[in-house]
């Protein structure tokens, strides 16, 4: 299926009417604040259930569809959730097997959210009932667009219940004994097992060490997870439902691979809450693109921004307010990076419990505030925008950042325990790539590397079964490589591979990684030019955290280490391999030996961007980010400053160019954005 197309950017977000039933006034009130807000979308029921099933097998939907009437007289779309993320008291005093069970084995009481077993068949089958009962009286309801599957699906359960479902897992798996034992290499310290029912999940009361069984856990929570929010989906479609489903996902969020998500729902979505304004923006803006595109890639195709803050959240340990042009730009950013919305948690503040002081468009007040008029704004602008609904994000570059790997890598007991510094490198290489005003998709190991020029490798210890003969083929067929230290350390059970490393990539790099040598945080080290190296570097680059040292075969060394034992030795090497390039960046460098590189690679490569038309030769300025969607022949270019000084736009508009949104007159303003269309 593809994906889901709105007509409209859907800009809106979570309601909770049921939270002011006894108050009329306000919820007719709410209609008029959502129309001089631009609101044409929102998203009800997410933790209604109570209110909806009072009682065991009782239902009260009244309330429900007569607000979604109202709505939709009112021009205004519902997603629809189903409402498993909380459950009511009387099922979890009548079946305590629903409340979750800790690592160290300690029940749950009632109380707070996200704290059931997904596996408990009584939870199952009452999520079932209330979902099909949903669908039944409620989802065929003209104003209903979308189902929203439960709430941040995450977390884990230790229960009997899970723990009989995880041997079975393992047994499907991998079917005798033996083979598992050789898998997690149970022979270290005496953990051999006899048999499956022997098997306990992870525990700090109990096997803690053993990396296999904590990867194979961290899977099975997934498929678990995964497996429960499919039989939800089942249940709207036995009920004859066929509009399309998601989940909202969230930041980096490590409890999950969401990879295996990604066929499960028709569309991503996501909830995005930056602490806009701790750091510069454009450091902010850099580190929240990468969700975006991650979460785009996830199925290659327009996500949806399903929550986002529209003042000051109330979790974060400070809780800044938004200032003026930031929520503009913020959710402008989602847009240019494929989101179809900008959603918001939430469109009224709620009165009382935990949530009181979280930010909404509507606050305790009741007015037409500074944050409802922003709120307008970016409806404004987002009806504006509204032909580049459904258009794709076109990426030459593939960044490969995969769960399963960074579980074992986090796991692994090595080098640095400290910090890997793993988002820092990530960073780097991905600024990078942005920075020329290129777009990037991130990709899992499994997924297709067709259509791609430049794939890169950052800390991708994990080489699963036929990762790396898909890198070989990728690199042999023209493709350009960028690997760094610390690749292909490991198989799919977390053991390591034998022989030379980045496994099977030592003659497509034409190197092998000798020793990893770990620094404390403060040592450095540098990287100096070789005498006639091929892409013509002549700076001295510092690095530190990790030094690689290599043996190079083929490659031939573009700079080399200037201290410690290893001087002279390769830090940065090139190969060619088959029809295609190959780099190797074997320490953690500063910023700008990344942005060099990349110069390079994405030139010689012969990745085109549009922003070279608008910028001309003297490049896009540091923290204005150039990003395009297209359809077709079409393309639309989102710039937007996130300095915080105005910046030059030096070049005329280029020709077969217009502007869709914002003005294109010589410079942007801070958190100002730019949309120009290209046809
Ligand atoms: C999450 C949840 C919402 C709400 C917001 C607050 O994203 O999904 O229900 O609690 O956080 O920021
Ligand atoms: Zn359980």
């Amino acid at each position: 299926m593809g994906a889901p197309f709105f007509g409209r950017l859907l800009h809106g977000g979570d309601y909770n009417p049921e939270q002011w039933l006894n108050f009329p006034e306000i919820l007719e009130e709410d209609l008029r604040l959502f129309r001089e807000a631009h609101i044409n979308t929102v998203t009800l029921g997410v933790f209604s259930w109570s209110m909806l099933e009072p009682r065991d097998g009782e239902f009260t939907f009244d309330w429900l569809l007569e607000i979604m009437d109202r709505l939709h007289k009112a021009g205004i779309s519902v997603i629809l959730a189903t409402p498993s993320g909380a459950r009511p008291k009387w099922m979890a005093d009548a079946w305590p097997e629903v409340l979750r069970v800790d690592a160290e084995r300690r029940r749950a009481l009632f109380g707070g959210r996200h704290n059931h077993c997904y596996t408990s068949p009584v939870y199952r089958e009452k999520v079932r009932r209330i979902d099909t009962e949903l669908a039944r009286r409620a989802g065929e309801h003209p104003a209903v667009i979308a189902w929203h599957i439960s709430n941040e699906f995450g977390g884990e359960c230790h229960c009997p219940l899970c723990q009989q479902e995880f041997r079975r897992w393992l047994q499907k798996r991998y079917q005798d004994i033996g083979k598992l034992n050789e898998a997690w290499q149970t022979v270290f310290w005496s953990h051999v097992y006899d048999d499956f029912p022997q098997i306990e999940s992870p525990s700090p009361i109990g096997e803690n060490g053993l990396h296999g069984l904590k990867l194979d856990w961290k899977r099975f929570v997934t498929e678990q997870t995964v497996d429960f929010a499919r039989a939800e989906i089942q249940a709207l479609r036995d009920a004859g439902s066929r509009k399309p489903v998601t989940a909202n996902l969230m930041y980096d969020f490590d409890g999950l691979d969401y990879r295996r998500f990604a066929d499960v729902l028709d569309v991503i979505s996501w909830d995005n809450y930056p602490s806009w304004h701790k750091k510069e923006e454009r450091i902010t803006a850099l580190d929240t693109a990468v969700q975006h595109d991650y979460m785009r890639s996830l199925k290659r195709q327009p996500f949806l921004l399903m929550e986002s803050c529209p003042a000051a959240t109330n979790w974060q340990a400070v809780s800044k307010v938004k200032r003026p042009g930031m929520l503009l730009a913020a959710s402008l950013q989602a847009v240019a990076h494929g989101s179809d919305s900008v959603l918001y948690f939430q469109m009224r503040q709620s009165r009382g419990s935990f949530e009181k002081f979280h930010g909404a468009v509507i606050d305790h007040w009741g007015g037409d505030s500074r944050v409802l008029q922003e709120v307008a704004e970016t409806g404004r602008a987002l009806e504006c925008l509204s032909e580049v609904c459904g258009s794709g994000v076109r990426s030459d570059v593939a960044l490969i950042m995969d769960r399963e790997s960074r579980w074992a890598m986090q796991d692994a007991a090595g080098p640095r325990n400290e910090n890997l510094r793993y988002m820092d490198l990530f960073l780097r290489l991905y600024g990078a790539v942005r920075a020329a005003g290129v777009n990037a998709d991130i990709l899992g190991e499994d997924q297709s590397l067709d259509g791609y020029r430049v794939v890169i490798l950052p800390m991708v210890y994990m080489f699963k079964e036929g990762f790396a003969e898909k890198i070989r083929a990728f690199v042999s067929g023209g493709g350009t490589l960028v690997a760094t230290y610390w690749n292909g350390v490991v198989n799919d059970t977390d053991n390591c591979w034998l022989g030379a490393a980045p496994h099977g990539l030592t003659d497509v790099l034409g190197l092998r990684s000798k020793e990893l040598d770990a620094l404390y945080d403060g040592d450095c080290n540098a990287a100096a030019p070789v005498l006639g190296n091929v892409p013509g570097f002549t700076h001295t680059y510092t690095c530190g955290t990790f030094c690689d040292v290599t043996e190079l075969t083929t490659a031939v060394p573009v700079l080399a280490y200037t201290g410690d034992f290893y001087a002279g030795e390769a830090a940065l090497a090139f190969n060619r391999f088959g029809d295609g390039t190959a780099w190797y960046a074997g320490a953690l460098f500063e910023e700008r030996l990344y942005q060099d590189l990349l110069r390079v690679v994405l030139r010689d490569a012969g990745v085109q961007t549009d922003a070279r038309a608008l910028f001309g030769g003297s490049g896009i300025p540091e923290g204005v980010s150039v990003t395009s969607r297209a359809r077709g022949d079409v393309r639309y270019v989102f710039v937007q400053n996130f300095n915080r000084f105005a910046v030059r736009i030096p070049a005329e508009l280029p020709q077969g160019a217009e502007v869709l949104y914002g003005s294109f007159r010589g410079k942007l303003e801070p958190l100002e954005t730019l949309v120009v269309k290209f046809s």
